[in-house]
């Protein structure tokens, strides 16, 4: 909030590519601890250079005319890393929004943020809600921050409003169905994702978007977060934009 913005920060959008590009882009950053091993640097350095990467990403997606960007930065099972690394990892969230957010504000950067609330430190918990406030009304990419996020998690406490909904009148069993389910997750007002993009070279989901991903594409890149640029995010757009989404049809009919 403190960072002053000039013309020059502005990141300008690409022309459309007539519906090739992803209108959602979600990634599990990963890998940023074996880079700092592999360099003999401490874990936290890896994160630190991870930071400006999501930079870099972020303003990449704008030109790219992405409207969905989910960055998964802290997952509900972080917490049980070592306390220093944990407590790294926060004060790095800290700063990112307290440096970045006047500049995402000037782009017309939407922030939301997405996980479990309840238990959040209070000043963390009023940033998120400060830069998600100040920005509610920007349109040119909504960048989806997945903070203290674990899909099943999400999905239990929506199934439990749901119980609770039944149990009190508000919805009958048989109204049960992917919307009334979609409705209580976190990404109730999010599209899902188009493409969901893992770096390191690891190749699972780590309880990221369960629920969201049923018909995302994956895109497995070896580059350890640290070491991700523009050109490896445009080679993963790049491969999407070759695929074929069928949705259960058949090739010949149309897709939604
Ligand atoms: C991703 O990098 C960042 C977070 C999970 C917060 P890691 O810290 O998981 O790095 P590796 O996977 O141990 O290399
Ligand atoms: C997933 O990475 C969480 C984030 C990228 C924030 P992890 O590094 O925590 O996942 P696992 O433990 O290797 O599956
Ligand atoms: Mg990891």
């Amino acid at each position: 909030m403190t960072a002053s913005v000039d013309a020059s920060d502005l990141v300008s959008r690409q022309p459309s590519d007539g519906g090739c590009s992803p209108r959602h882009v979600a990634i599990i950053m990963d890998g940023n601890g074996r880079w700092a091993a592999a360099r003999g640097l401490p874990r936290t350095e890896g994160h630190r250079r991870g930071v400006d990467v999501m930079r870099r990403i972020v303003r990449r997606s704008i030109e790219s005319g992405v409207d969905y960007l989910t960055l998964f930065s802290f997952s509900s099972e972080n917490w049980s890393r070592p306390a220093t690394e944990v407590s790294f990892l926060l004060t790095l969230l800290r700063r990112f929004v307290r440096t970045d957010l006047a500049s995402l504000h000037k782009n017309g950067v939407r922030v939301r943020v997405i996980g479990e609330r309840e238990g959040l430190a209070p000043d963390i918990l009023s940033l998120l809600e400060e830069a998600e406030r100040l920005t509610a009304d920007n349109t040119l990419l909504t960048l989806v921050v997945a903070f203290n996020y674990g899909s099943r998690q999400e999905i239990l406490s929506a199934a439990r409003r749901l119980a609770r909904d039944v149990a009190e009148g508000r919805v009958s069993v048989d109204e049960i169905d992917c919307d009334e389910m979609s409705r209580r997750l976190y990404t109730s007002d999010i599209p899902d994702p188009d493409l969901i993009i893992r770096t390191s070279g690891e190749q699972r989901l780590s309880n990221f978007l369960l629920w969201q991903a049923a018909y995302s594409e994956f895109y497995f890149e070896p580059a350890l977060w640290p070491d991700y640029d523009e050109a490896a995010f445009d080679r993963a757009l790049a491969d999407y934009a070759k695929r074929e989404r069928r949705f259960g049809r058949v090739t010949t009919q149309a897709v939604p």
